[in-house]
């Protein structure tokens, strides 16, 4: 087995960790996914199964990692191996391990794809055009970046590299440093952006939509997709909590942690769906249900419009950019830990060996935006489908196995004294919760919304 502590350096204290942590969190989850999904779903219903997801189920698994992550001190899939040979469990449980890394390679490979539009729009922002841009010019506009697979393909991969570059400079260089400055600007914007909306979208009616619970929109594959999301927002189910809690100290509290941590991220989203859909309902040709070009289509007509907007544009495309980037590191980070810890790879091979199968993995993706656009499987198309499986299925079996390992396998004292910082009432709802609901909860949603998904 390899040593257990200190391989991989560690954060310099608890504060670097809720930045690393929220700068996987907060990501393209936040910014561009939760708002088309919400907009699939017809809103506020879906919104609040989210959010009983995030507080039932994700911020309980959450602290789960955190302190699996702590105990083990090693990379997801070799802390998984030595907690459960420490406790003369049997091997599947590894499975948590691998099944992580493998779902935050196949995330990773389409995440890039979506960070390449963010890239790409930088451009378009800076360069004007945007200006003055209808809802209807906007959509044709992001309707040809998705139909030209050679620029789709080109941003890809500069993306791919520019995270290959920062894991490759290591936890407490590489990453630590990158989160620092970003989210707070990103926060701001976000801010400036729900100002100008409030001002200028049909501010009422994108509020709303949002909060106002309409019981009708809301089906089993809904709330699967609601609960998959909570995973994938709060970087759950793949081992990149896990992987950032093995880094952590080992007198921080992870409950209050874990809860900043869940705020922040949750925040984001909310703003970014109130500075959204007043915009969506302003412009008719937008429709809240348009899918995965909701952002990209109805921000350039914000900013197309907006004093000063083709700097703010930019600029929001540049932090976009970077926050997917600090998500996209915490992706590849578990891997990377693994083959370093286990197969003696230097980190710049396993990155650069990650990066290529996420890449050609991606270009599955690409293709579905244009060539294969067609095909489906189950109904998917690949992008569809690798999201699918991913956030779906992946993220929440894992987060399952996370729950019952923790609140059933493991041995209470041990897992008190991991938490031993905690207090009493704090503890004991908590592993109330990760025992009884959180497992409960996941395999009731997933299995009625594979259900009916399929049938
Ligand atoms: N949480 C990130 C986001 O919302 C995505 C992510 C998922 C990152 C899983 C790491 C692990 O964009």
């Amino acid at each position: 087995m390899s040593s257990k502590k200190g391989m991989h350096g560690a954060w310099s204290s608890r504060w670097t960790f809720v930045l690393a942590a929220t700068g996987s969190a907060v990501g393209l989850g936040n910014i561009w996914k939760f708002p088309y999904i919400v907009g699939e779903n017809g809103g506020g219903a879906f919104v609040l199964v989210y959010l009983l997801c995030i507080l039932m189920v994700g911020l309980p698994v959450m602290v789960a990692e955190v302190m699996l992550g702590r105990r083990g001190r090693q990379s997801p899939i070799n802390t998984m191996r030595y907690l459960t040979e420490q406790a003369g469990l049997h091997g599947g449980w590894n499975a948590i391990g691998w099944l992580g890394v493998v779902a935050g390679l196949m995330i990773l490979s389409y995440y890039a794809v979506i960070a390449g539009w963010a890239l790409h729009y930088i451009g378009h922002m800076a360069s004007g055009t945007f200006q003055g841009v209808t809802a209807e010019q906007a959509g044709s506009i992001f309707n040809e970046l998705l139909a030209d697979k050679d620029t789709l393909i080109f941003w890809q991969t500069i993306f791919l590299l520019l995270t290959v570059i920062v894991v490759t400079g290591g936890v407490t260089k590489g990453l630590g440093m990158a989160v620092r400055v970003l989210m707070p600007l990103l926060f701001v914007l976000l801010i400036v952006l729900l100002v100008f909306s409030y001002q200028s979208g049909d501010f009422a009616r994108g509020f709303s939509f949002l909060f106002s619970f309409n019981y009708e929109a809301l089906t089993w594959e809904g709330v699967l997709e609601a609960m998959g999301h909570a995973f994938f927002t709060l970087s759950l189910g793949m081992g990149a909590i896990m992987a950032y809690g093995a880094y952590m100290p080992q007198h921080a509290r992870i409950g209050r942690t874990v809860l900043a941590v869940g705020l922040l991220d949750t925040l984001v989203a909310l703003v970014a769906g109130l500075a959204i859909f007043p915009i969506v309902f302003a412009n008719p040709t937008i429709e809240p249900s348009s899918g995965p070009g909701l952002m990209f289509v109805s921000l350039p007509v914000v900013f197309g419009n907006m004093p000063g907007g083709l700097l703010f544009g930019s600029l929001f495309f540049v932090l976009v950019t970077l926050a997917a980037w600090s998500s996209a590191i915490s992706l590849i980070e578990p891997a990377v830990a693994y083959l370093v810890e286990s197969k003696n790879f230097h980190r710049i091979t396993a990155n650069l060996l990650l990066g290529l199968i996420a890449w050609i993995v991606g270009l599955g993706s690409v293709l579905s935006f244009n060539v294969w656009s067609e095909s489906r499987v189950a109904g998917f198309n690949f992008f569809e489908f690798m999201d699918f499986l991913t956030s779906s299925v992946m993220l929440p079996l894992t987060g399952l196995f996370i729950a019952i390992f923790v609140g059933w396998i493991m041995r209470p004292q041990a897992v008190r004294e991991e938490l031993s910082d905690e207090s009493d009432y704090v503890f004991f709802r908590w592993h109330w919760i990760v025992r009884y609901i959180s497992p409960l909860a996941i395999l009731v949603v997933f299995v009625m919304g594979i259900y009916k998904t399929f049938s």
